[in-house]
């Protein structure tokens, strides 16, 4: 079957959305098979974020993502990777349609990096890559 690897990421987190968001995918019909809070390191960041590495939101997003705790789900599901992506919206939540995640509650704040709540893994092999890094057990 199916599985995506879903960060609700710091800003998500210090906000208070972690439940808001596992509640559209449990609403959604996906199955939460993995949940873990953390505060990210930056080792593992620069693996997940490899293919952005030399871009100039690089240092700023991986700087964002190990300012705190997110939570780390993998979800499960026939089409779970499009679906949950479609769940969230587009990246840039000034962009993002209403009714998805980043739409419904994401906004520019005019830092540096694109605060938008939540990742999603963008394919399966994105998501085989993405479980290994954070859920070596799984
Ligand atoms: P994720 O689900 O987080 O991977 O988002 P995404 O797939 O919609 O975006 P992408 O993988 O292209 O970029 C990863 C993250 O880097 C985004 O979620 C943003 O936080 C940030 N980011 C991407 N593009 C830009 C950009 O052009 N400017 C800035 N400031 N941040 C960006
Ligand atoms: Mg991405």
């Amino acid at each position: 079957i199916e599985r995506s690897l879903v960060i609700v990421k710091p800003d998500g987190y210090r906000r208070g959305l972690t439940g808001e968001v596992l509640r559209r995918i449990e609403a959604k019909g996906y199955t939460l098979v993995a949940l873990q809070v953390m505060t990210p390191d930056r080792e593992r960041l620069a693996q997940h974020y490899a293919e952005h590495e030399g871009k100039p939101f690089y240092e700023p997003l991986v700087e964002f993502m190990s300012s705190g705790p997110a939570t780390f789900a993998i979800i499960e599901g026939q089409g779970c990777i499009p679906g949950f992506r479609s769940l969230a919206g587009a990246t840039n939540p000034t962009e993002a349609a209403p009714g998805s995640i980043r739409g419904d509650l994401g906004r520019d704040w005019g830092l540096k990096v694109q605060q938008n709540i939540v990742h999603g893994s963008d394919s399966p092999e994105s998501a085989a890559r993405e479980i290994g890094i954070w859920f070596p057990e799984a």
